[in-house]
């Protein structure tokens, strides 16, 4: 299926108006590493999006025949953000063979996020993903088509993949499935599909992820640079095994709602990811020293407890403390009294599985 197949018509005349989305940040459970060109993940990832991490982009579009493209203003939480409106300038010229307004298109873009840009939670997912709906829902409006089916979204997801591949996850609520894998057969490399109900056991519906942030600092490697990296890297094939086997036994898990081969995978996953960032050529280290309290903490309260909850990480310091809904107190009562003295001043997100973007 191409995703991109209402562009053969685009409207291309004069128009002009205001189109909002808020879009969720995802955390990666199965972690996409790696790319080849065009945005192709190396290998499968599967992860599901948040409640509060999100944010709101609103695009004030003017379309004249006339006009040449051209970004006309950029803030985010009110400020101008040079670095990142270039990364957003250079998607939008990338994507004009996908809308072929845009090539006409004079665009005011202001957004507002609930979470700390650049700090290893996946802000540009949401980004990525809100820019998207913002410029298909344009699209929309020009041709009269619909902005609540299938189609819509499989775009939305196709665009978003383009700024950032992890964003096209951020599509749809549930779990969420990017790049081909031999068990979900509907799985496609350039953009994610969401898992059908059946797939999911209903304990799984209802995750939290309660974030501590150990740092929220830039990160010294990109995840750009560190993707790069995997091109070389003496581990990048059998990592790629290890994905797909690592997909394999977490959609068992979640089908049969094995809490605990859940917990393994998920935890073996998110180091595996830093394993692969260490011994990179040149190596480093994302993790801080309070990371590895913080997963010390929690291995321990684990054991103690047998309470089912285990952390993951993305390309940061910070940890994501996956649980379920029912051990909600207990996890707050954890993060309270061991591990927020962990975080950067106190600071942590107490979030939960959401219900994907929204139009406003
Ligand atoms: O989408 P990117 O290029 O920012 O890469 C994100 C990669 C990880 O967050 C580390 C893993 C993932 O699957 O989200």
């Amino acid at each position: 299926m191409n995703p991109d197949k209402q562009d053969k018509n685009a409207y291309t005349g004069k128009a002009s108006g205001r189109q909002c989305w808020e879009s969720p940040s995802n955390i990666a459970l199965v972690k996409y590493w790696g790319k080849y060109p065009g945005q192709i993940p190396m290998n499968p990832s599967l992860s599901f999006v948040l409640k509060e991490s999100v944010i709101r982009i609103c695009i004030d579009y003017d379309i004249k025949p006339e006009y040449s493209f051209k970004l006309t203003g950029f803030k985010l939480n009110g400020q101008q953000n040079e670095g990142f409106a270039r990364r957003i300038e250079s998607f939008l010229t990338g994507i004009q063979t996908h809308f072929l307004f845009l090539k006409h298109a004079r665009l005011k873009i202001t957004s507002e996020s609930t979470f700390p840009h650049s700090a290893g939670i996946a802000s540009s997912a949401a980004a990525f993903s809100a820019l998207a709906l913002c410029l298909c829902s344009i699209e929309a409006k020009q041709l009269g088509t619909n902005t609540k089916n299938r189609e819509f979204l499989q775009k939305a997801s196709f665009v978003s993949r383009l700024g950032s591949g992890s964003a096209c996850r951020s599509l749809y609520d549930g779990m969420v499935l990017w790049g081909e894998s031999e068990f979900i057969h509907e799985s496609s490399d350039e953009y994610a599909v969401r898992l059908d109900n059946e797939r999911v056991h209903s304990d799984f519906y209802t995750l939290r992820d309660a974030i501590l942030i150990i740092d929220d600092g830039t990160k010294p490697v990109s995840s750009s640079e560190g993707h790069a990296l995997m091109h070389q890297h003496p581990f990048r094939e059998v990592r790629k095994q290890q994905a797909h086997g690592n997909l394999k036994k977490l959609l068992l898990a979640l089908s049969g709602g094995n809490k605990k081969l859940f917990c393994e995978i998920v935890e073996n996953e998110a180091l595996s990811l830093h394993s692969l960032m260490m011994s990179s050529n040149p190596g480093y280290l994302l993790m801080k020293p309070n990371t590895i309290h913080a997963i010390d903490v929690i291995r321990r309260f684990r054991v103690s407890t047998n309470i089912p909850l285990c952390f993951t990480l993305d390309a940061g310091p910070n940890i994501h403390l996956i649980h379920f809904e029912e051990d909600r107190q207990a996890v707050r009562e954890l993060v309270q009294n061991e591990l927020k003295d962990f975080c950067k001043e106190g600071k942590w997100i107490d979030d939960s599985m959401g219900n994907g973007p929204k139009q406003f």
